[in-house]
């Protein structure tokens, strides 16, 4: 099968398209021909070796977190898709592999896929979606009324987080180049701050909650505009968000969370269903035939893509 690879750690150069064998598939894992597959920071990450000390370094490694495509052989698990069936799911391991033609997966690692989306659209949701719903309801406890800020808001995780949001029932500040103010507003943004203008901090928004998915927010420049119980999330795996999650985790007052993504059938589920009532949409900014996946991550890299880049494998 077609797979890219990288033979060394470094710049998107190292990307190739090889020949690799179909993946052999344990007893209780389902097989999976992807169609499309996404690019998230973590493949740049773990490509620059940035993340050796997780993901390792057995050359040639694979790539991919995020993908869409249709059922070769079930599993064991009685509750899986049978054999035919759109599916769209996401690794949370550190090993990417979903930048292949086959890839063999554990089933709580997909769900039956949106109804009405290609496979480039179902690509580019597992890992954003599952990363904001888990951020904003789980380590954040959102509810209705929630004053909620993103930091990062155009961006992957970003725009389907001011989406999810609004789902929920918050009202939606997002931070962005003024560039993507329009964009945010159409996505339901109730208000748009211009990093390049305002410091939020600085300013006298008061939230309940902060997702900082960009990641340059630290909770102790946050927690002036956090509400006395106010909850700051961050994407990040870095020393100040450790040590804030730590210092903070008795606390009643504000806290600081780290979200680290896991994959959930039953949050694929439920963005499936956000998609099928119309409530929810991929964002894609382009669409990428696997040989150029370099190009995918040199965009990647800028930090200014709006919403995903997605890979097409056929
Ligand atoms: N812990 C986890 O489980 C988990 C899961 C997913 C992602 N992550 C991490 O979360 C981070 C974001 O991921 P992503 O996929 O959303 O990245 P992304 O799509 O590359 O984010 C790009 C966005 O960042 C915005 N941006 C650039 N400079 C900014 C600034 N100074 N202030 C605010 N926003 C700025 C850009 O908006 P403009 O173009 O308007 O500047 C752009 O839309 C990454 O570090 C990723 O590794 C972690």
């Amino acid at each position: 099968m077609k797979a890219a690879v990288i033979h060394a750690f470094g710049p998107t150069d190292q990307l190739e398209i090889v020949d690799l064998p179909r993946p052999q598939r344990q007893p209780d894992e389902i097989l999976v021909r992807v169609k499309a597959a996404a690019v998230n920071p973590k493949d740049t990450f773990i490509r620059k070796g940035y993340l050796k000390d997780f993901s390792g370094a057995n050359f040639p490694m694979q790539t991919g977190f995020d993908f869409a495509g249709e059922i070769t052989a079930a599993g064991d698990d009685a509750e899986a898709p049978a054999v035919g069936t759109a599916v769209y799911g996401m690794l949370d391991s550190w090993e990417g592999k979903t930048c292949a033609e086959y890839l063999a997966v554990q089933p709580h690692q997909l769900a039956a896929m949106p109804a009405a989306l290609s496979f480039e659209e179902a690509a580019a949701l597992p890992l954003v979606c599952s990363t904001a719903l888990q951020a904003l309801r789980d380590q954040a406890g959102i509810q209705a009324g929630h004053a909620v800020c993103i930091n990062g808001a155009a961006g992957g995780v970003g725009s389907v987080g001011v989406r999810i949001a609004k789902i929920l029932g918050a009202e939606v500040a997002g931070i962005a180049s003024a560039g993507n103010h329009d964009f945010l507003r159409a996505l339901g943004a109730d208000h748009c701050v211009d990093y390049n203008a305002t410091d939020i901090t600085q300013t006298d928004y008061r939230f309940d909650i902060f997702f900082d998915v960009f990641g340059n927010q630290p909770f102790d420049k946050v927690k002036p505009i956090l509400k006395p119980k106010g909850v700051w999330v961050s994407t990040v795996l870095q020393p100040h968000v450790f040590k804030s999650v730590e210092e903070t985790q008795n606390s009643t007052g504000q806290r600081a969370q780290l979200v680290v993504v896991a994959a959930r059938r039953a949050d694929l589920d439920q963005i499936r269903q956000w998609v099928d009532a119309g409530r929810l949409k991929p964002i894609i900014q382009e669409i990428y035939p696997l040989e150029k996946i370099g190009a995918a991550h040199a965009q990647q890299e800028t930090k200014h893509t709006r919403g995903k880049l997605v890979i097409r494998i056929d």
